[in-house]
């Protein structure tokens, strides 16, 4: 966790230790490993104001049981990400870090994504090929962004999200086939926040004081535009922060509880998040919604893709007061100056409205998987995450396998509603794994042998699989049949070629990924 300044990167010409002990495919140096605009020209820390992304409307909702119709572009776009200069992004809709879409449990949402984006990466050449994942819904497999089911530039489909599940953070991002970081890095990546009535009676922050926070990090060149640079595919560190598409952002504050969805959407930086007071706050949501009850803690690690729901309290500082949301690193991180800070809350005053500002001792009766419990008779399954023959392999296979089978091939066959322990592996001191299984809910049993952290006691989706560490988690495979992924969320490694499927029931059972519902050339149907 040593951090260096950009200078001392340049000097010694290292990467830092995880970075430097892998094989370079790209000849990768610490000159392009960071920005290339002057420091100079990047914005002090606190001195850009916060904004939360715009909220998505509806093209039209359908009356009494129907569902909501979104319509979301895939578009290239020009932002200013750094003050004075304009960076080329992609973005949902041409928002960066957005928009959000916001529903009710219950209520079905149909996404149109159409692909507008150019036929190839403007500076890395690729061709251009979205898929788009709702991570954290229960869908069903022609709708979850399966890799290869892909919609082209001048190509549409309609994504159906059944909403069915509790209270939640969940975001959408690309899942295209091997170019997911890439299209993520761009801008593909948006929250998606679900409601419910529980969640809503409780007396929480709703409103403007229930804030998303999506953090990443990224690097720019002398004219300001984004650098990808993945280090021979072990990660993409970048030293600029952005929350919500804005580097090192400050935020104006009342006198009262905040509750903060943190989404790590950075490609492969893990963040220990502490305020620089070292007060404590309270965790009070995970991956799947809330937790039963609330954790209190002054410190939590957060992997690529995880979602904690963080309640911070204001009005334990005085008005004029500055707190600032720091980060402290992870094991084999790449640190630099700029990594150590995320954003700022400035105290302004006392609060204006004082519903919701509370913190229930009891919060979820019932989150999803958490009620599950192991008993002898369970079966259990491994999966190593290592390094093989420069992929990132799972139990010594990668996504070409299943490739080469026509995608037949899967590495667990759950049946539906089958009830497994999952054993993640990680023998490697070198890195870390954030896994991700796609359709399901879990509950973490234990990590080496010893309970989870105190913040991890909710329903997840991702879990941080540490240097050395075997993760047990347990989950009902359900309640649709079919193909599901399984990867490493840090996204370089899920696209050289970390990722494995799952098929829960018999083989053929369950509407196919990529043939059950194709995508479309343009133009799609009026509305
Ligand atoms: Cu957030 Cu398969 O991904
Ligand atoms: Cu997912
Ligand atoms: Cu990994």
């Amino acid at each position: 966790m040593a951090m260096l300044s950009r200078r001392d990167m340049l000097k010694l010409g290292v990467l830092g230790t995880a970075a430097a002990t892998l094989p370079f495919e790209r000849g990768a140096t610490a000159a392009n490993g960071v920005s290339r605009i002057a420091e100079s020209r990047l914005p002090a820390p606190f001195t850009v104001p916060f904004a939360s992304p715009p909220v998505a409307r509806p093209v039209w909702r359908a009356t009494d049981d129907g569902y909501d119709f979104y319509e979301i572009k895939q578009q290239a776009t020009q932002a200013e990400v750094l003050p004075g200069y304009k960076s080329d992004l992609w973005a949902y809709n041409g928002v960066p870090a957005g928009p959000t879409i916001k529903v009710r449990r219950g209520r079905p949402a149909v996404v149109r994504q159409i692909n507008n984006l150019p036929g190839r990466h403007p500076t890395l050449g690729y061709q251009v090929m979205t898929s788009t994942h709702l991570h954290g819904s229960g869908s069903l497999p022609q709708y979850d962004g399966y890799a290869n089911d892909v919609t082209g530039p001048g190509q549409w489909k309609d994504y159906h999200y059944p909403n069915h599940q509790d209270a939640r953070t969940l975001w959408y991002h690309d899942h295209g086939l091997h170019h997911t970081a890439e299209n993520a890095y761009m801008g593909l990546a948006a929250m998606y926040i679900m409601t419910d009535e529980l969640e809503q009676g409780l007396p929480i922050p709703h409103g403007d004081y229930d804030v998303p926070l999506i953090i990443q990090d990224t690097m720019f060149d002398e004219r300001g535009s984004m650098i990808y640079d993945d280090h021979g595919h072990s990660g993409l560190y970048g030293d600029v922060i952005l929350v919500n598409g804005r580097p090192w952002p400050v935020m104006k504050v009342e006198r009262r509880k905040y509750r903060f969805r943190f989404l790590n959407a950075s490609l492969s930086r893990g963040y220990t998040f502490r305020l620089s007071t070292g007060d404590p706050f309270w965790i009070i949501g995970t991956d799947g919604g809330l937790m039963q009850f609330p954790q209190r803690t002054t410190t939590f690690r957060q992997s690529m893709a995880e979602r904690y729901e963080v309640v911070i309290d204001f009005a334990t500082y005085r008005t004029g007061e500055r707190i600032v949301l720091e980060n402290l690193g992870v094991q084999n991180a790449v640190d630099y100056d700029g990594t150590r800070n995320v954003m700022a809350f400035d105290v302004v005053g006392d609060a204006t409205d004082l519903r919701g500002n509370a913190i229930p001792d009891l919060l979820n009766p019932k989150p999803p998987a958490m009620d599950l419990v192991e008993t002898p008779n369970l079966r259990t399954r491994r999966f190593e995450f290592v390094r093989a023959d420069g992929q990132w392999a799972i139990n010594g296979k990668t996504w070409h396998d299943a490739a080469d089978s026509g995608y037949e091939y899967v590495w667990a066959d759950p049946g539906l509603n089958d009830t497994e322990i999952w054993e993640f592996v990680n023998t490697s001191g070198g890195w870390f794994h954030p896994v991700h299984v796609h359709l399901i809910d879990f509950k973490i049993l234990d990590r080496n042998g010893k309970p989870p952290f105190d913040y991890e006691l909710g329903p997840k989706d991702t879990v941080y699989v540490g240097e050395n560490e075997t993760v047990r988690v347990i989950a009902r495979f359900g309640p649709h049949q079919g193909k599901y992924m399984i990867h490493c969320h840090n996204l370089v490694h899920e696209d050289h070629d970390m990722m494995a499927q799952f098929r829960v029931g018999p083989p053929g059972g369950g509407d196919d990924p990529v043939k059950a519902a194709p995508c479309r050339d343009l133009p799609a149907p009026e509305l």
